[in-house]
């Protein structure tokens, strides 16, 4: 009997073979390299599960080339670049990676409130430029954050575990969330420093656009380690032209891997490649997570961080 076959978008921090049976045949882009569309397209016409990367859009088109699918294990928690109801009316499973990346995002957060808040990154420059040329009273203020607030825009696991560390720097904690915490208006005014823990979606798209950046305390910090989409990236280096807002730390991208020109050349903007989850550890859970999930559907179980629901195995 033929072996169902699995393929797999990326090189993974993991060997597939070390959590998949040998019952499973795999094909992987074993590379860093993002895959062609055209190619992903022809890949997963015989595959019976998919394992893709947050890049990799699932969508009708994919779901149409691919009419032996069984699972598709997003190697993200998030799962915006998954059309999930088009895999449901499939019968096919949706998983996710939760938990094992909340504190690895948690943490580069904080990074970030923290370069932001203490001009690290102009620091840096300045030192690699050969321009320090000693200590001096006035050189490169930051501001402290003991006192201030900090608003937690989504409280799920990983807005919860941001605010449980900011206890440790004295902030004062507001959040907003589907099922409570302040206002979304009151959040914008009254956090000095904003940090984005939502998931994309139709109601999250543009969420932080040029009304609710100006709603904005004059000086506040924006931080978003979650997706791109959620801020408008034009409407943000808006305001941070006009200095009403004091900066921001991104992490991930309207347009990934593209960034705003008008981002690039500013002091008061921190930009990371996407790193949340970016820690070995992180990432070697999130691919014994996902393929995990493939080896249960294709023995006929069921997943346990199914993002739908089936009514098969
Ligand atoms: C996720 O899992 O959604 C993260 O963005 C990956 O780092």
């Amino acid at each position: 009997m033929e072996k169902p076959r699995v393929f797999i978008t990326r090189r993974l921090a993991l060997a597939p073979q070390s959590v998949l049976g040998a019952g499973i045949q795999v094909d992987q882009h074993d590379s860093e390299a993002a895959l062609d569309r055209d190619e992903l397209l022809r890949r997963v016409r015989h595959a019976s599960a998919l394992l893709p990367i947050l890049g990799d859009r699932v969508d009708r088109e994919l779901l149409d080339a691919a009419p032996r699918l069984r699972i598709v294990a997003n190697h993200a928690v998030g799962c915006d670049n998954v059309d999930v109801p088009a895999c449901t009316a499939r019968g096919v499973w949706v998983t996710n990676t939760p938990d094992v990346l909340t504190d690895a995002t948690a943490d580069l957060t904080w990074a970030l409130i923290l370069a932001l808040a203490r001009r690290l990154r102009e620091g840096e420059r300045m030192i690699r430029a050969g321009e320090f040329r000693g200590w001096a009273p006035t050189m490169l203020l930051g501001r402290e954050l003991r006192d201030r607030t900090l608003g937690v825009l989504g409280y799920g696991r990983i807005g919860r575990a941001v605010a449980r560390r900011a206890e440790g720097f004295g902030m004062r904690v507001l959040f907003t969330a589907r099922g409570g915490g302040v206002l979304f208006d009151e959040l914008l005014e009254q956090s000095d420093v904003l940090s984005i823990h939502c998931p994309l979606n139709a109601e999250t798209r543009h969420l932080i656009g040029a009304a609710e950046l100006l709603r904005m305390k004059r000086g506040a910090l924006l931080v978003n380690t979650a997706r791109g989409p959620i801020v408008d990236e034009g409407a943000l280096v808006a305001a941070l032209e006009s200095g009403h807002l004091g900066g921001a730390a991104l992490d991930v991208f309207e347009q990934e891997p593209a960034v705003h020109p008008g981002l690039l050349a500013r002091d008061d903007v921190v930009l990371l490649p996407h790193l949340g989850s970016a820690t070995r550890e992180a990432r070697e859970r999130m691919a014994h997570i996902a393929l995990s999930q493939i080896e249960r559907v294709l023995r006929g179980e069921r997943p346990t961080t199914a993002v739908n629901e089936l009514s098969r195995p």
